[in-house]
């Protein structure tokens, strides 16, 4: 795993995509961040903390991150033969997980999870809302179907957490998890 996307919506959470990020970077993997136009507004609301400053801040200390244009269709990752090795879209809204789901691939960041649905890459959703409605369940079932890992943003607490960081940080884990990144970001479960 060298390449990693990483999209980031404009549903609630924006703490999840900060904190995936710095994780990424710190285990030196290269990653490219496009966010939608919302999710710049959501993150600056949620965080108090401007989103393209940041980027350049750690742009400044972690080369290997890559801020994309969310409607720069001519970057590379909108092909697919750029080669990029999985993509999570964290937090993933509704609104993005519909448009994957019927392939409107009007922006990059939805391009880019097209392109790895048709190039057979691990894709992971981190999906944020509730209640859900039928709408939502169906197109999260259409896109399971299609090899694409839903992993909502629901912790679990048998890791007993001391803080909101330690909640956050298991959501992240997970995902890690899942594309088989070591991380030390929560304890795994042993015999009890
Ligand atoms: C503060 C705030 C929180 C939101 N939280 C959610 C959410 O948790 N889940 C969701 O699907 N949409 C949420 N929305 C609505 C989305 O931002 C909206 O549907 C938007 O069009 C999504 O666009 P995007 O997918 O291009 O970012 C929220 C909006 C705001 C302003």
């Amino acid at each position: 795993m060298k390449r990693i996307v990483v999209g980031i919506t404009g549903a609630s959470g924006s703490i999840y995509a900060k904190r995936l990020i710095e994780e990424l970077l710190r285990l030196d993997l290269e990653i490219h961040v496009i966010a939608t136009a919302t999710a710049e507004k959501v993150f600056a609301y949620e965080l108090d903390l401007e989103f393209k400053s940041y980027m350049e801040k750690l742009r400044k200390q972690y080369h290997q991150l890559i801020l994309e244009e969310n409607d720069h269709l001519f970057a590379g990752i909108a092909s697919g033969s750029y080669g990029f090795d999985a993509m999570i879209v964290m937090p993933c809204s509704m609104g993005t997980l519909g448009e994957i789901a019927y392939g409107l691939s009007k922006n990059l960041l939805v391009r880019a999870a097209d392109v790895a649905l048709k190039e057979k890459r691990p894709l992971i959703l981190v999906p944020r809302e509730t209640p859900l409605n039928a709408i939502h369940l169906e197109n999260m079932l259409k896109l399971a179907k299609m090899d694409v890992s839903i992993l909502p943003a629901m912790p679990g607490f048998y890791h007993k957490p001391k803080s909101l960081e330690e909640v956050i940080d298991f959501v992240v884990g997970k995902v890690l998890d899942h594309l088989g990144i070591h991380h030390q970001l929560f304890q795994k479960w042993t015999d009890h």
